[in-house]
């Protein structure tokens, strides 16, 4: 696939594996539209632009996630209204989201974020948004292959994303997805998202962007994608290992797996009972050869959102540095695995417990 394209010269973002990629990814998420972009922050960022976000209007953002789900609020030029998380599934928190919903009626759009590679609690969050008439957008940045109530990760917003970034199970290199089941969204993200241009001829009918997915990370995209079930069903097998391994201990608590998600385990991740544990286990992790890594930190107290809006409770700040990601490629063998397994028992941690 990816020699046919550049043996055809089909390399920029005209070409037949976009489409073909985009159609794959729609049937395997049972989507009308999918539109292929060039990552997963530019998606997010079309996904509000479609959903009639505009300068100024507010849009829930869960306190816990990855930069870039807040990034694209801002560069879509709103702001972002910081909602904690649940302690069932570090994911949006419904309660909180309908408490910011009553007391912020600057509040246009919702993003829920599928973290770690299992859904948020969608059905609650979809209920609210309905009775607000404001979008759900699904961040599922991560979770390809996932599912909610047995509907694919991908499926549960008004418009949904993904990322194929390198560290995503699927990957392109770089770049992103939005789907919708909306054709007139769909047509506008594919509008914008290559400048604005309605036909060959240079006149341009609002600003656009130059976010179109290249064919070559198209291609490699569809070679991605028929390994999908195999790197899912691997990557559940490192997390149920991981899991057996650290069952006896009471200061590592392994990533939520709620019952109303089936998780394709993107990335394992434990909590930990401090900082100061989760920076001592990755200290250690490094002295034994492996990179572990502190996983995401609340937003809501960093710099650039120092001011936003928020709605928390405290749990979104207690997972900020005690959240340690453990190496889960699908690439890796049972002897890297089992090298995991033994840093992280051989680390002996502070004595306190996980809450
Ligand atoms: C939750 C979440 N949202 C959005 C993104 C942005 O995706 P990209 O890196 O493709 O821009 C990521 C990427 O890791 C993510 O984890």
């Amino acid at each position: 696939m990816l020699a046919q394209c550049i043996k055809e010269n089909w390399v920029s973002s005209a070409g037949p594996q976009v489409e073909e990629f985009e159609r794959a990814v729609a049937l395997l998420t049972g989507r009308e539209n999918a539109v292929a972009v060039v990552n997963g922050t530019a998606a997010i960022q079309l996904s509000l632009i479609a959903a009639g976000v505009g300068p100024g209007d507010h849009v829930i953002v869960p306190d816990w996630t990855f930069a870039a789900s807040a990034n694209a609020v801002a560069h879509a030029g709103a702001v972002s209204h910081f909602v904690d998380v649940s302690e069932d599934d570090w994911a949006l928190d419904a309660e909180l989201t309908q408490k910011a919903l009553e007391s912020d009626q600057g509040i246009k759009a919702v993003i829920a974020v599928d973290p770690l590679g299992h859904a948020a609690h969608m059905d609650p969050l979809r209920s609210l948004c309905e009775h607000y008439s404001i979008p759900l957008i699904e961040d599922a940045a991560g979770a390809i292959g996932g599912s909610y109530h047995g509907r694919p990760c991908g499926s549960l917003g008004d418009l949904s994303m993904f990322s194929f970034n390198g560290n995503k199970t699927v990957t392109t290199g770089g770049g992103g997805m939005v789907l919708t089941d909306d054709d007139d969204m769909a047509g506008l993200i594919r509008h914008v998202a290559t400048q604005a241009r309605p036909g060959i001829d240079y006149i341009h009918d609002r600003i656009g962007y130059n976010y179109r997915m290249t064919n070559i990370a198209a291609a490699i995209g569809l070679a991605q994608l028929e390994r999908l079930d195999e790197m899912v069903e691997f990557k559940c097998a490192i997390a149920s290992r991981y899991d057996e391994a650290f069952s006896g201990r009471n200061d590592i608590c392994p990533m939520p797996r709620p019952t109303h998600s089936d998780s394709a385990c993107w990335l394992y991740s434990v909590r930990l009972p401090s900082e100061a544990d989760a920076k001592s286990l990755v200290n250690a992790m490094e002295d034994g050869g492996v990179e572990a890594r502190i996983f995401w930190r609340s937003l809501s107290s960093q710099t650039p959102w120092c001011d936003a809006p928020r709605t928390l409770n405290g749990m979104s700040a207690s997972l900020s540095g005690t959240v340690v990601s453990l190496p889960s490629s699908s690439s890796l063998g049972k002897d890297e695995q089992a090298r995991v397994i033994e840093g992280l028992n051989k680390w002996s941690g502070s004595g306190l417990r996980t809450q």
